[in-house]
Order: structure tokens, then C-alpha cells, then sequence
């Protein structure tokens, strides 16, 4: 009888271990779109973080969509991008939206790895950051086998996806100890919840991504610094111009100006996130299945991308 007992304890306590994962992971999904459809109060970023906000990758797509709904939050701007061009024009565009605030410009390019950063840090010594949007990101041009994917263009993604998110952080996290105040904002993506197979290398600097900001906002969040991670599933912007399907906005693509509307609500408020409530429906429909489903889905979810590219490649030559 007392073994029976302890026999079904057992059973109840692993069932118990094995769903307590699972249970949760889909709590917190589900909490993240009730969150986003209903909790609309706004928070003063300029009071809670502080009056400078950093962008990186802000000439185009969601880095220029987030920070001109900074702008919109009063927030003093300085962008980071590599076109000196571009990001005056950039800078114009905000200043037409909010001629009240101060935005500054840094050209460097990320992909040089240290030497960017030794053009960035003077710029940026006297000033008081508030929050820092690692938004710059590189993506392969068309989805690729690991071989296929040119030397360059992977250490480019490296030094973009991984070098520049942790190098940004490492120069502004000690002010904002100091101050005890600030938020960073890191850009991953839904490419983050499994092996994404045609998309490897850029999948597994997303994976740093989110490691990085889970132990970051464990080391922080006592110092009164907010770390948050988006992780965005497609959004309309020339990173997927491999896809004319892509190219479409929808609910569930949305453009670069919608995602950061609707990411930009939920700062200070959650820690991770996708940003937009439809994406965290996907989300919430993507980790239902096992990872090795979910990577075979993504597997032919890419295979399909790579072929409609050299289709398309092909009828337009
Ligand atoms: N679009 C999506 O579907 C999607 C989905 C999930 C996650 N994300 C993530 O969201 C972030 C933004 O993506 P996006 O789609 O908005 O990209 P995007 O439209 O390609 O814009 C990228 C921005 O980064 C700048 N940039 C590119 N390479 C740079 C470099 N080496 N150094 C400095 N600046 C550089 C570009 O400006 P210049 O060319 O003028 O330098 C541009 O302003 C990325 O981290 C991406 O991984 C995007």
C-alpha cells in the first residue's frame, strides 16, 4: 500500500516537473499579449531613464521607426548608422516631428568590429544616456547553407549582431550603475526560439542576443537598469527583400513604423517581449510544438524563401 502511495507521488511529481516548463513558458506568452492589448498607460521615458536615448541601425526599418517614436517621447537622439547621408536626412525627418529635442549623429560602421568603437566613444564621453536601443542587425541576403554564406558577410554578422550589442552595452552600463537609472532595449528576434536551419548563423547571434540580455538584467536590474529583449517575428523592412511576400505589411508583417509603436509601449514594463501583440499570438502558436518540429517547420519555411529568390532572381535578369 505505502509503495502504491509513494509509487503514484512519484508519477505525480515528474508529470508535475515535466509540465511546469511548458505551463509557464505559455503563462507568460499569454500574459505578454493580454499585456499588450489591454495595459495602453504610458510611462515619461524621459523622467524614468533619463533624456538621451542611443539607436543604432536608426537610417532605416525599425532603428529609424523607434527612434522617431522617441522623438514623438521627447527624447534627446543620437544615431548611429553608417551613412553620414543618410543620417541627416534621418535627422531632418525627426526634427519635423519634434523640433524641440537634440539629435546627433555618429557615422561608424559596426561590421569593422573595434574600430568603430574607437570613433564612437569620445562622441558619446559627456553625454548621460537614458536608454540605448541595440537595434543594428545583419541578416543574410537570401537564405543560405553555412558554406554558401561569403566569409565577409559572416563575420559581418558577427561582429553586427553580437559584437555590436555587447560592445554598446559595455559603454554605457557603468554611467548608468552610477546614476542608478537607464534602459537598455536589445533587438533579437523570433529566429531566437529554435535552430533555424538556411538562416544558422544569424538564428544563433539572435540566441546570444537573448542569453546575453537574461544574464545582463540578472547582473542590473538591482543597479535600477531596465533590460529589455524584443524578439520581432517578420517585419516589412529591406532585411527581407528576398521575399516579395515579405515585402507586403499584414497583421502579422507588420511595417517598421507599427512594430515600434507598439514595442516602444512596452518598455518599462516587460522584460522580453516580441513588441507586437500579433507576434506574440505566433509566438505563442511557434513554441507549441517540440524544437525539433519547430526546426524542420523553419527548415522548409526557408527552403521555400531560398527557391522564390532565385525564382524571382532568375525572371528579373
Ligand atoms: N525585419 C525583420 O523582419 C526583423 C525580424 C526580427 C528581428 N529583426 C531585427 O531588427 C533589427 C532591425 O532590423 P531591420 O529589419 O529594421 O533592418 P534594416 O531595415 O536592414 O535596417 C538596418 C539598419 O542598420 C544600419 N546598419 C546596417 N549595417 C550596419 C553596420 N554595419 N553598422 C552600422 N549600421 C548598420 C542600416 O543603415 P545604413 O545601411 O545606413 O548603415 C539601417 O539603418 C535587427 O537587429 C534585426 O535582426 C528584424
Amino acid at each position: 500500500m505505502l509503495l502504491t502511495i509513494a509509487f503514484w507521488m512519484l508519477v505525480i511529481l515528474i508529470t508535475f516537473w515535466i509540465l511546469l516548463g511548458p505551463v509557464t513558458r505559455f503563462l507568460r506568452v499569454l500574459w505578454e499579449i493580454i499585456m499588450q492589448i489591454y495595459n495602453k498607460k504610458t510611462i515619461d521615458l524621459r523622467t524614468k531613464f533619463g533624456e538621451w536615448a542611443i539607436v543604432t541601425g536608426s537610417t532605416d526599418g525599425i532603428g529609424k521607426a523607434y527612434a522617431k517614436e522617441l522623438a514623438v517621447r521627447n527624447m534627446n537622439l543620437i544615431l548611429i548608422s553608417r551613412n553620414l547621408e543618410k543620417l541627416e536626412r534621418t535627422k531632418d525627418e525627426i526634427l519635423l516631428i519634434n523640433p524641440k529635442i537634440e539629435v546627433k549623429v555618429i557615422a561608424a560602421d559596426f561590421a569593422e568590429g573595434e574600430n568603430a568603437f574607437t570613433k564612437i566613444h569620445p562622441l558619446l564621453q559627456d553625454i548621460s544616456v537614458g536608454i540605448l536601443v541595440n537595434n543594428v542587425g545583419k541578416q543574410y541576403e537570401y537564405p543560405m547553407y553555412v558554406g554558401e554564406v561569403p566569409e565577409k558577410e559572416l563575420w559581418d554578422i558577427i561582429n553586427v549582431n553580437v559584437g555590436a550589442t555587447t560592445l554598446m552595452t559595455r559603454l554605457v552600463i557603468g554611467q548608468m550603475q552610477k546614476r542608478k537609472q537607464g534602459a537598455i532595449v536589445n533587438v533579437s528576434s523570433g529566429s531566437e526560439f529554435q535552430p533555424l536551419p538556411l538562416m544558422t548563423v544569424y538564428a544563433a547571434t539572435k540566441a546570444y542576443v537573448k542569453s546575453f540580455s537574461d544574464a545582463l538584467r540578472a547582473e542590473y536590474s538591482r543597479f535600477g537598469i531596465t533590460i529589455q529583449h524584443l524578439s520581432p517575428l517578420f517585419v516589412n523592412t529591406k532585411m527581407n527583400a528576398f521575399s516579395s511576400r515579405l515585402q507586403v505589411s499584414s497583421i502579422f508583417v507588420p511595417d517598421a513604423t507599427t512594430y515600434a509603436r507598439n514595442a516602444i509601449a512596452t518598455l518599462g514594463k516587460m522584460d522580453s517581449s516580441t513588441g507586437y501583440w500579433a507576434h506574440s499570438i505566433q509566438k505563442f502558436v511557434t513554441l507549441m510544438p517540440p524544437v525539433w518540429i519547430r526546426t524542420k517547420i523553419g527548415q522548409i519555411m526557408n527552403e521555400s524563401f531560398r527557391q522564390e529568390y532565385f525564382k524571382e532572381k532568375q525572371q528579373k535578369a
